[in-house]
């Protein structure tokens, strides 16, 4: 699928249609689109106050939960009307990702914190800290919930973590430098970073895609032992590219 270039903060897919044209959303810069999976044309949007960066966005029930980036606000949508609309702040230090097991959200702010709120107070009730190997992995992103694991891209970096959400431990990495390896050399100069997960659990398909970036790709993992290049500590929890 191509996307109209769009610096995209976060986005998901839903499953409440069993066909391919499942609608994902994505919060822009100022807008939260509906898009057709399939063709990538927008189905319905709502355009967000041009001061407010749309960050970490994840569906509960008929519900789209909204962070916004330096504020302390968030939005709730109806997912079937994005026209309806409610405002709420939140306790995180920021607004940057959240995902959600279909009963609490999860949110990060850009630390090593994992947080879960409640979703009708939205009080924070249980911060857990994201860590590798002892080492505190700082710059938690996008979040989404797959498998009863978070999984969690590192601001900068080509990687997500598959994080516990019981206790904030990394059990594994997924590395992701080879698709914008890729993008690079064929010839896409302006992307930026890695910045978006979304799970499909009804076809269990993954998707990913960043900030600048043409496409939206369904990615297949296989097992690997370890980084190819450099340790997870160079790779990871720091650029390899900038
Ligand atoms: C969406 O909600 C708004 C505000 O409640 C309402 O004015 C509008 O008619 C609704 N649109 C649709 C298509 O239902």
């Amino acid at each position: 699928m191509t996307l109209r270039v769009a610096f995209v903060f976060a986005f998901l897919v839903t499953s409440f249609s069993k066909s391919l044209n499942a609608p994902i959303f994505f919060p822009e810069q100022s807008s939260v689109r509906k898009v057709d999976l399939q063709t990538g044309k927008v189905l319905d949007q709502h355009q967000m106050d041009g001061r407010m960066f749309g960050e970490g966005l994840t569906l509960l029930g008929d519900r789209l939960f909204q962070v916004t980036w330096l504020k302390n606000d968030g939005f709730i949508y109806d997912r079937h009307n994005f026209s309806k609309r409610e405002k709420f702040t939140h306790k995180m230090r920021d607004g940057w990702g959240l995902a959600t097991d279909g009963k609490v959200l999860f949110g990060s702010d850009g630390t090593s914190r994992l947080y879960q709120l409640d979703p009708v107070s939205l009080e924070v009730t249980k911060t857990v800290t994201v860590k590798y190997q002892d080492n505190e992995v700082s710059y938690i992103n996008e979040l989404e919930y797959i498998n009863g694991e978070i999984w969690a891209n590192v601001w900068q970096t080509d990687c997500i973590a598959r994080v516990s959400h019981e206790d904030g431990l990394v059990v594994s990495w997924i590395f992701l430098h080879e698709l914008r390896q890729h993008l690079l050399d064929t010839g896409y100069r302006a992307i930026d970073v890695l910045n978006g997960i979304a799970w499909d659990e009804e076809n269990q398909r993954l998707f990913v895609t960043g900030k600048l970036w043409p496409k939206l790709y369904e990615i297949k993992l296989r097992p690997i032992d370890g980084p190819p290049d450099g340790s997870i500590d160079k790779m990871c929890p720091r650029a390899s590219f900038y």
